[in-house]
Order: structure tokens, then C-alpha cells, then sequence
């Protein structure tokens, strides 16, 4: 397709009532990414030239999110045709070609699809409008699809229908595809609907037939059509968008052991060969090379995972965690903001924040890096091949050397150079056969207590 024959109008004015929210309804997320987000990247996907967002009065985040591509404001939300009028100016100069109209609440619907909708419409004697449609039950609340074969006589809003129009058996999925060239005059035709006084798009099919070209339905699939107006719309479409990354991830070479216990994001990057085991949970900004393997209960997110790596199970990595080539990072082991280069360990009960490990070095059992005094996080930063002994406190700002050992249950708050061995904790002291004493008190006392009672 040539991309400079298409323009695409996502209508996002609606305020989304039913999510009973603050937040405007297409800044909810599927898979952490906006709905507005999904529609956009779906229209971007199809190289429309144009894309153009319609919001409501005040909508300035939902602009941001838009950003680079531009909005226009609909100042009262009188109907989806009214949205499109309020789009017209921001397609000034576009008069050959088609225009997509898509809503910012219907995040599933596929390239693929769209794709066929605008090939479906081109200049007369092509048809001028193609909608598409999925089958639906009789209550759902879906405009009813009038048409004889694959012709689109009109569309009719179920709060407008008769009850034989209503039974009617396919929807509008709400994106129409239709001729730049037609789109303003039939525009400037729409007429208030008698029942609801709003501006209905869908009158445009109607429209361009008076006007003499034919309309066209493209029938997809019922999932490309679900629209959120709830928030357990959100949940069953957030449902739907794990199972497609799922099962793209799993097309391109990933192990799922348990697909529908595993929560991915919309811009996770896996590699090949990444196993991922049951209950794992992918937040936003995931990159896992090749041959990773993440297991249970491991929680993840704003991370970059090196080639062979393991890490969990129990494991949370945290944003800016950055892992090299076959690092361990074990059970009850969070890490933050910090470097762990090839080969380094950490496999038990430790924090790693702030911090930089070097090339195979042990991060012993129970080592925590102190990083905040309470008012400032501080930075530690630790060598190659170091040693960290188990229940470690390494008190930030402080460095290890290279190839240096601490001893365990060390506190440590200063540097320790390279080649050296450090520790700092109270020392042992050993009393030769003192614990004799101690048995015979202790029991004494404990038989004297039990004669008293
Ligand atoms: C619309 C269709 C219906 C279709 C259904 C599919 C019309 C007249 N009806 O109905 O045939 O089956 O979608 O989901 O088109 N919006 C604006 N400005 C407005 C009104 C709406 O920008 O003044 C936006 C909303 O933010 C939303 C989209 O347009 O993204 C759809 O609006 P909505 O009110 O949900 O339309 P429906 O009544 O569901
Ligand atoms: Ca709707």
C-alpha cells in the first residue's frame, strides 16, 4: 500500500463514564501500554501518513500520549460523526486516498484486518465505505449491519432499531475505512439521530449509497472488536492481549510451561530459547536474550537479561537491573538499579541497590547493599572476582577491588583495595569447657522453679 494514500482519525473524546476513573478511558492499559497506545500502533504499523487523534476539552494527557501525532479537540461530544467533522481540519490537503476511522477503546483489532478494510474502498467504481463486522448475540449492543450479500446498505443503532433490525446477526465493529474525497460532503449531510440527537458516523454508509457508491462489509473476528467500557471489559480484553503475546512469544521460540500463569507486556523482548516457568510476572521494559531461563514466581521489570542467564525462582528484578551474560540471581534476591556484568552471582536472599558487580564475583547469602542514608541513595561498587561473604553489610558509598574477600557478617563502610581481605565484625572468644557450668546452673535452676510450683 502507498502510505501516502492513507489518513487515519482515532476518536478518543469519550470520557469513559463507566470506567468510573479519573484517568480518561484510553489511558487505561492492556499489557502496561495505553489503549490509545494500541490504536496508534496498529495505524502506525499500516504507514498511514496522517494520524490524527480526537479528544475531548482538557484531554492534555491523552495529547501526551499521542505525541508526535496530533489531536483536535471535539468540544461537545455530540456523536462519532460529529468526532470526524471536529478531525477535518487536521486532514486539510488530504483529498486523495482513504481514511481510516478507528476508535481509541477497541485495542485488538490487527494490522492484518485493517489492512483489508482499505483495500476494500478506493475511487469510484470501487466501493466508498467498507465497515467492519463481527457476528454477535442477540442482546449485544453492537449498530446492526444491514446488507444484502456482502453489500452495506445501511447501519442502524440499536437504540434506533426496530425489533426485527435488532436481530439482526452481525455488528459494527466501529472502524470504517472510506474515500478522502467523499468524506467531507457526506459529512456536512449528517442529520441528528431522532432518538439520541447525536451525529452517528455510521449514517455515512447510507450517505455515500444516496450518493451513488457502493458500501462494503468486511467481517472479522469477534475479539478484533472488543471494546472497553469497564473495567471488566479491561480485564477480559487484558485476558485476551496476554494470550496473543503468549502465544507470539511461544511462535517465536520461547518456552511457556504454564502459558496462562505467565503475564508478559506489551513491549516485552524475549529471545530465543527463554524458558519462563508457571507464575511469572513480566512488568514494562523487559529485554531477555537467548537461552535465559526464569522460574516460578520470579518478578520482573524494567530489566535487560544477558544471554544463559538464571535467575529466580522468587527472584524481583527491579527498573535499571542489568544483567550480563550468564548471571545467577537466585531465590529472595532483589535487585535495583544496578550492574551485574558476565558470570556474576547472587543466589541467596540478598539486595543488590545502587550498585555495579563485577565479572564472576559471589554475592554471598544474606548481602545487602546499604544504599540510602535516609535522605540520598548511595553507590556500591564492586570489583571482578570478588568474594562476598554471607550476611554482608556493605555500607554505600563504598568499593571492593578486584579479586578481593570479605569476610562473612562483615559491616563494611570503607574501601577495601584489590588483593585484599577484609573483615569487620566483633571477634570470637572461646572459654574451654565453660559450657560445663553453664548445663549445671541452667538445670538447677530450671528443677528449683518446678519444685516452687
Ligand atoms: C459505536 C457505533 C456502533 C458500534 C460501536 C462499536 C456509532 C454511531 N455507533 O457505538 O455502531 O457497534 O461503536 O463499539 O458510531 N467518541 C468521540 N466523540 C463522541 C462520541 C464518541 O470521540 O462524541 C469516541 C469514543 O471516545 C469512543 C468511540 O468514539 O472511542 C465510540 O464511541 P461510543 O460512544 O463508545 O460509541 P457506541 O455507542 O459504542
Ligand atoms: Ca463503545
Amino acid at each position: 500500500m502507498n502510505s501516502t494514500q492513507l489518513a487515519c482519525i482515532i476518536l478518543a473524546a469519550g470520557k469513559g463514564t463507566r470506567m468510573k476513573s479519573a484517568l480518561p478511558k484510553v489511558l487505561h492499559r492492556l499489557g502496561h501500554k495505553p489503549l490509545l497506545g494500541h490504536v496508534i500502533s496498529a495505524a502506525e504499523t499500516l504507514a498511514a501518513s496522517r494520524i490524527v487523534v480526537v479528544v475531548g476539552p482538557g484531554m492534555e494527557d491523552v495529547a501526551a500520549v499521542a505525541n508526535p501525532h496530533p489531536t483536535v479537540v471535539q468540544v461537545t461530544q455530540n456523536g462519532t460523526g460529529d468526532a470526524v467533522r471536529a478531525a477535518l481540519p487536521a486532514l486539510e490537503g488530504f483529498t486523495a486516498g482513504t481514511v481510516l476511522i478507528l476508535f481509541g477503546d477497541t485495542p485488538l483489532m490487527t494490522a492484518e484486518t485493517l489492512e483489508k478494510l482499505v483495500s476494500a474502498v478506493g475511487p469510484a467504481p470501487a466501493p466508498a465505505v467498507a465497515v467492519l463486522g463481527v457476528p454477535v448475540p442477540a442482546e449485544n449492543a453492537f449498530g446492526r449491519m444491514v446488507v444484502t450479500g456482502e453489500a452495506l446498505e445501511r447501519i442502524v443503532e440499536v437504540k434506533d432499531a426496530s425489533p426485527a433490525e435488532r436481530a439482526l446477526p452481525i455488528g459494527n465493529a466501529g472502524v470504517m475505512a472510506i474515500d478522502a474525497a467523499l468524506l467531507p460532503q457526506l459529512l456536512a449531510r449528517l442529520e441528528p439521530s431522532t432518538v439520541t440527537g447525536e451525529l452517528y458516523l455510521t449514517d455515512l454508509v447510507a450517505l455515500a449509497r444516496a450518493a451513488g457508491r457502493e458500501a462494503r462489509l468486511v467481517t472479522g473476528e469477534p475479539v478484533e472488536a472488543t471494546g472497553i467500557n469497564s473495567r471488566a471489559d479491561l480485564a477480559a480484553a487484558e485476558e485476551l492481549f496476554q494470550q496473543r503475546l503468549r502465544a507470539t512469544a511461544m511462535a517465536a521460540g520461547v518456552t511457556l510451561i504454564a502459558p496462562q500463569t505467565v503475564w508478559l507486556a506489551a513491549d516485552t523482548k524475549l529471545g530465543r530459547d527463554v524458558i519462563i516457568h508457571p507464575n511469572v510476572v513480566i512488568g514494562p521494559g523487559v529485554e531477555i536474550a537467548d537461552g535465559v531461563e526464569i522460574q516460578a514466581f520470579s518478578h520482573l521489570e524494567g530489566v535487560t537479561i544477558g544471554k544463559g542467564g538464571r535467575i529466580g525462582p522468587f527472584a524481583r528484578l527491579r527498573p535499571g537491573a542489568e544483567l550480563g551474560e550468564d548471571v545467577h540471581v537466585g531465590n529472595f534476591v532483589e535487585v535495583k538499579n544496578a550492574t551485574l556484568a558476565a558470570g556474576a552471582k547472587a543466589n541467596h536472599l540478598t539486595y543488590i541497590g545502587d550498585a555495579d558487580i563485577g565479572t564472576g564475583t559471589n554475592i554471598g547469602a544474606g548481602t545487602i547493599t546499604c544504599n540510602y542514608d535516609g535522605y540520598l541513595k548511595h553507590r556500591t561498587k564492586i570489583g571482578d572476582g570478588v568474594l562476598i561473604g554471607s550476611n554482608t553489610a556493605l555500607v554505600a558509598p563504598v568499593s571492593v577491588g578486584n579479586r578481593a574477600v570479605v569476610g562473612a557478617g562483615s559491616v563494611i563502610s570503607r574501601d577495601v583495595p584489590a588483593e585484599a581481605v577484609a573483615v569487620a565484625r566483633g571477634e570470637q572468644k572461646t572459654a574451654e569447657g565453660r559450657a560445663v557450668r553453664y548445663h549445671d546452673e541452667k538445670a538447677a535452676a530450671k528443677a528449683a522453679a518446678k519444685k516452687s510450683s
